[in-house]
This record gives structure tokens, sequence and C-alpha cells, in this order.
């Protein structure tokens, strides 16, 4: 099993959800957590929670769809504590709405935090990968990044795009830099991201799916980060599809 002790991550998305759950439980390994996204009073409350049990979180006020916000924070973590081992990028929106109701400033915003913001971090990230010859990579695609639904065209199209920048950076980095590439795909997980949903009527057809099954938590992904990581370094697990057992779609 691979030591994880003193490691570094940069994890996207960090103040709610599957980020903040994963920076919980990689804490709990002995990983040093920088924790990014834009709310500070959500990521100061996760530091004090994770300092209290013991373990060691940086606080990175970091907007992902600006590459400058992202570039500051990820030197404030290099400088701080020398390197970036593990990079998680998770930060993600899903405003969902049919096409013809034309909301294209949903759809901007979703190309700009979700395809956007993995380039901009990779971006940042991936030179001081390189350079120390180590390093492994997530990018949280979705259920969504596999099939397309109905309703949900952008955010497939958006998440789509994760699932192939995953397998060619995989393709590219792995045997050349020794870094590993993990495509995490989740289906229905209970988190906030059905509150960015501004037609009620959508809205409300996804908070029903939570009657038809038990939804998974964002430590259940956390889970499947911390097992990958503890795979052996000659392992790659590429694609990781996490569903509900009740999920029948
Ligand atoms: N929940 C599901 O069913 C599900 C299923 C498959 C995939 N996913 C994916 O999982 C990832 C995490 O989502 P979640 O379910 O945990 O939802 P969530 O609780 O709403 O978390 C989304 C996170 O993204 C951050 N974020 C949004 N815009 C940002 C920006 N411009 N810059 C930096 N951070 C930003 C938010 O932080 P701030 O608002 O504080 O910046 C928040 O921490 C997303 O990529 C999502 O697409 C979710």
């Amino acid at each position: 099993m691979t030591n994880l002790e003193g490691k570094v991550a940069l994890i996207t998305g960090a103040s709610s959800g599957i980020g903040a759950a994963t920076a919980r439980k990689l804490a709990k390994a002995g990983i040093i957590v920088g924790i990014a996204a834009r709310r500070l009073d959500r990521l100061t409350g996760l530091k004090n929670e994770i300092e209290a049990d013991g373990g060691t979180a940086m606080v990175l006020e970091m907007d992902v769809a600006d590459a400058r916000s992202v570039n500051s924070g990820v030197t404030s973590l290099i400088e701080k504590h020398r390197t970036i081992d593990i990079l998680f990028n998770n930060a993600g929106l899903m405003p969902l709405s049919d096409i013809d109701a034309f909301n294209t400033d949903e759809w901007h915003q979703m190309v700009d935090v979700n395809i956007k913001g993995v380039l901009n971090t990779t971006a940042a990230v991936l030179p001081h990968m390189i350079g120390q010859k180590s390093g492994h990579v997530f990018n949280t695609s979705s259920i969504a990044g596999r099939k397309v639904f109905k309703g949900l065209t952008v955010y497939c199209a958006t998440k789509h795009a994760i699932t192939a920048f995953s397998d060619g950076l995989r393709m590219e980095m792995g045997k050349k830099h020794n870094i590993r590439v993990t495509c995490i795909q989740p289906g229905a997980v209970a988190t906030e991201l059905y509150e960015h949903i501004s037609d009620p009527a959508v809205r409300q057809q996804m908070e029903d799916l939570r009657k038809e099954m038990t939804f998974l938590e964002g430590d259940d992904i956390a889970g499947t980060v911390l097992y990958a990581l503890q795979a052996p370094g000659h392992v790659d697990l590429a694609e990781m599809f996490i569903m509900p057992t009740r999920q029948d779609w």
C-alpha cells in the first residue's frame, strides 16, 4: 500500500459535498490538505474541524474559473508545504434546464467552472508534479460524463469533456512523467449540487429522485479516492464509476 503520511493534496470545491468529505478523509489518512473554494467561512469551519481531529489543512480562497486566482492559491500551498502530490479537480456546478429555455449564462458558467476550471488547476499544478516525477490527479466527471440525459445536455457535455480529458491526460502523463490520473464518475450523491438549479420544476424533478433511492454520501466518494491513492504505484485506477445500488438508470 502506498504511504500517504505527509503528502500534500489540493482539493477544489472543498467547501461542501464531495470535496469537503474528501478533505476530511484524506486528512485523517495523514495527508496535508489545501482546501480551495470561494466560500471562506465554510473552508474555515472545515479547517477547524480537521485540525481539531489532528489533521492539517490550509484554506485557499480560489475561483477555479479565474486562472490568476488558481495560480495564487497553488503558489501559496507550495510555498507553505513545499509541493503538491495530489490534485483533486472537483469543483463543479449543475444549473440544469432545457436547451430551449436558453439560459446561456448558465451554459457558460458550467463551461467556465466544470471544464476551464479543471484546465486552470491542472495547468498550475502539473509542472510541479512533472518536476518531481510523481503525482496523482483526480478529476470529478459523472455518470453524465458517460451517458447523455435530456435536460442535462450542457452539463453532460462538460462532464464528457472531463472524461475525455482524463483519459488523454492519463496516456500523456503515466509513462512519461510517472503521474497517475483517475476519473471519478459518481451517480447521485447527496450534496448541495441541486441547489444551483434555477428552474423550480427541474429542481423538483431532481429532488424527487431522493424518494426513489438512497443517494450516495460525499464520504462514499471520498472512500474511492482514498482507495485509488492507496493502490501500489504501478496501479492506476483510471476510471471509477460509483453508483447508488438502487439507481437503475
Ligand atoms: N452530487 C452529485 O450527484 C454528483 C454526481 C456526479 C458528479 N458530481 C460532481 O461532483 C463535484 C462536486 O459537487 P458536489 O456534488 O459535492 O456539489 P456541491 O456540494 O454543490 O459542491 C460544489 C463545490 O464546487 C465549488 N465551486 C463551484 N464553483 C466554483 C468556482 N468558480 N471556484 C471554485 N469552487 C467552485 C463550490 O464551492 P464555492 O461555492 O464555495 O466556491 C463547492 O465546494 C462537481 O464537479 C459535480 O459536478 C456530483
